[in-house]
């Protein structure tokens, strides 16, 4: 059985001491959730005091993004994988859409940030998903397979088994508009046989698979419900600890 994760994207939002307070918050509203893995991903600023308020708690903490590399050197603005496990990371998310489009992210930036958040000690969440006009131009499907194979190329069996895959179609990211749980599960399915494909069944049947793109208390249900639909990564819902409590409690 594979376990879900709902994993809460803060992006650019919150100061230090909002990051504490919605994340203490969120501790007693998730501390039943046996179900699932809870992942809280807030900016690079507070992770440590997040990591450390939360310590002992069910909720891990994942960085939005990493450094290619874990050996230190003359990168100014970057951060190490080793550096963010340093602070109490446990996840970190790589190749999100909006890094993609806004900061330059390529297949190629997503498979060694993927292999150095691996060496690191770190799950690996990597995203992938397809724009309007690649879906809307039947495209969706071979746009996702290859950032798939790129993002995911060389890894070994074992780093395999500290995946997580989100698909998040950039069309349904913060606009209201959620993947009907029939193409969320249409596509999960395709990814879940891309990966038995590139990496062999046990893998494909083992790794989890995220949905990202609109996720609320009021679709959660129906989306957890597909059988390749492995948990959620969310964003503008997350930022609430009411809201993402009653996510991950979707049970
Ligand atoms: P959203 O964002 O839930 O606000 O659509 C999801 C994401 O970007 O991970």
């Amino acid at each position: 059985m594979r376990k879900p994760i709902i994993a809460g994207n803060w992006k650019m939002y919150k100061l230090l001491a909002d990051a504490v307070d919605t994340a203490l918050a969120l501790k007693p509203l998730v501390a039943n959730a046996t179900h699932c893995e809870v992942v809280i991903a807030p900016v690079f600023t507070a992770l440590k005091t997040v990591a450390d308020r939360l310590e002992g708690s069910n909720i891990g903490v994942a960085s939005q993004d990493c450094a290619t590399q874990n050996s230190f050197g003359a990168l100014t603005g970057e951060v190490a994988p080793a550096m963010l496990k340093d602070v109490g990371c446990k996840y970190a998310i790589i190749g999100h859409s909006e890094r993609r489009q806004l900061f330059g992210e390529t297949d190629g930036s997503v498979n060694l940030k993927t292999k150095a958040a691996l060496e690191a000690g770190l799950k690996a969440i990597v995203c992938v998903g397809e724009s309007l006009a690649e879906r809307e131009s039947g495209n969706a499907e071979n746009i996702v397979g290859g950032q798939l194979s790129a993002g995911l190329s060389g890894l070994t069996l074992d780093e395999m088994n500290r995946i997580i895959i989100a698909y998040e179609p950039v069309w349904a990211i913060g606009t209201g508009k959620t993947a009907t749980p029939a193409q969320a599960q249409e596509m999960h399915s395709h990814i879940r046989s891309l990966v038995g494909k590139d990496h062999g069944n046990d893998v494909a049947a083992s790794v989890r698979i995220l949905y990202g793109g609109s996720v609320k208390p009021e679709n959660i249900g129906e989306l957890m419900s597909q059988p390749d639909v492995d948990g959620a990564l969310v964003g503008g819902a997350s930022l609430d600890a009411d809201s993402f409590a009653k996510i991950v409690n979707y049970k």
